[in-house]
């Protein structure tokens, strides 16, 4: 059996990643399953497959001037290892061609060993190469989603926003107070830095220990603000429509106090079996967990016995482009008429939970996409059609702008 390395593991990966096209996240998180890597490989294995996936074009840019021509699948996938580790992160050069050009098939070593070293010689020369690339080169990014997002946020925030993907990115947590206060929490758990712009949470680089306790959840600042601006309040009856992982469904817990009703719901069963996790380690105990898909017919009774709702959150699927940072794949994923076929998924999914809202309640629509057809141009979609509906308020988190994820949350009053 082949010894397990760090970069045999981003290998195995990447072909995975090729091949079957699943989501990057899962792909990683099954291989590393097993516990055969030391904790510090395995944190090398992430990077170096998030790594290569945040930068492909641009390695492929590099491989194109060293070998030019029809390669084999596999050995671009190593070359693209060997050549993040040296022109990206800069890896010590021995020890990056050595253990790159063994994993490579016997017959493509003396391949992968001549490209790498040429690559060491012309690293200047390949740097230099890259100033006349356009940003789709330079940033790896599809050049589609750089075009909508200079025409909706200008050059230089587009410029910005690619990078902001780029860069690894920072693990935030919720401390959660259901469990623990602050000041406890930033005791036993030395290494915390509360956040100066929002004290209900920290940034920590090992979370884990104060994950398995319930003590806090990982999630990005900008996820608070959908929850803030429900307000669910102590004692009220709180429908959360679109709720796995449950990220959401904690915090609004947390707000109420334990006291009330969250009524958590989603179409998917496993998704919905880690929010029931995840809502038990965090020791939320107001939820009512039920699957459902809102683009179905009839409501199943355990939602509509509960209705009308005080307050609904509808944390939409969306594209994802907010999160890019966090989800490395994504940006391959999208094409260009997802966001118009998302805004019509969205708008069908607030048409069917909409009318569970009592009279004077308000709603809640977020998304972590940037992009105005799945934010604004849902809202207007939903006004022009619901004329007892009303816009209160809404706030928008910008990458370029607010240095946290990218989000959307708009509250709505039902009038009638
Ligand atoms: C953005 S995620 C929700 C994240 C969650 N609110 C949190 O904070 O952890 C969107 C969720 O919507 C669910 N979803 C997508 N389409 C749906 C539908 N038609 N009906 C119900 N749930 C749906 C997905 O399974 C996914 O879990």
């Amino acid at each position: 059996m082949v010894h397990p390395t760090a970069r045999r593991v981003a290998l195995a990966a990447l072909q995975t990643w090729r091949e079957k096209k699943d989501f990057a996240d899962r792909i990683i998180s099954r291989l590393l399953s097993e516990p055969a890597l030391a904790s510090a490989d395995r944190a090398f294995a992430i990077e170096l497959f998030y790594g290569v996936l945040r930068n492909l074009t641009l390695l492929d840019f590099w491989i194109a001037l060293l070998r030019p021509g029809q390669l084999n699948l596999d050995l671009r996938d190593v070359l693209r290892l060997g050549l993040y580790q040296l022109l990206v992160i800069e890896t010590a050069e021995h020890a990056a061609v050595y253990e790159t050009v063994e994993l490579a098939q016997k017959r493509l070593r003396s391949v992968v060993n001549g490209t790498l070293r040429n690559a060491i010689r012309r690293r200047e020369e390949l740097q230099a190469a890259l100033v006349s690339q356009p940003p789709e080169v330079r940033f790896s990014h599809p050049r589609f989603l750089i075009g909508r997002w200079s025409e909706q946020f200008g050059a230089k925030p587009s410029t910005a926003l690619c990078e902001w993907n780029n860069r690894r990115p920072i693990i935030y947590a919720r401390i959660n107070q259901l469990k623990v206060d602050p000041q406890t929490f930033l005791a036993r758990y030395g290494e915390a830095e509360l956040l100066p712009a929002d004290s209900s949470f920290v940034k920590l680089s090992s979370p884990q220990e104060a994950l398995d306790r319930g003590d806090c959840y990982v999630q990005d600042p900008s996820t608070a603000v959908a929850c803030r601006l429900l307000k669910p309040e102590p004692g009220e009856k709180i429908l959360d429509a679109c709720a796995a992982p449950g990220g959401k469904t904690a915090y609004l817990a947390e707000l109420m106090e334990n006291n009330g009703l969250v009524v958590a719901c989603d179409r998917d069963v496993d998704r919905l079996s880690v929010l029931e996790e995840n809502l038990a380690r965090l020791d939320v105990q107001i939820a009512k967990i039920v699957c459902h898909d809102w683009t179905k017919q009839n409501v199943p009774d355990e939602i509509s016995s509960a209705a009308p709702f005080d307050r609904i959150l509808i944390d939409a699927p969306c594209s994802n482009t907010g999160v890019m940072r966090r989800r490395v794949d994504v940006r391959w994923r999208r094409k260009p008429t997802d966001f118009v076929r998302m805004q019509e998924r969205q708008v069908q999914i607030i048409g069917a939970v909409a009318p569970l809202l009592k009279r004077g309640g308000t709603f809640v629509y977020s998304t972590c996409s940037i992009e105005s057809e799945e934010n604004e141009g849902v809202v207007e979609s939903v006004l022009r059609e619901s004329p007892a509906l009303r816009q209160e308020t809404k706030q928008k988190c910008l990458p370029f702008v607010d240095q946290f994820d990218g989000a959307f949350a708009v509250r709505l009053r039902k009038t009638e």
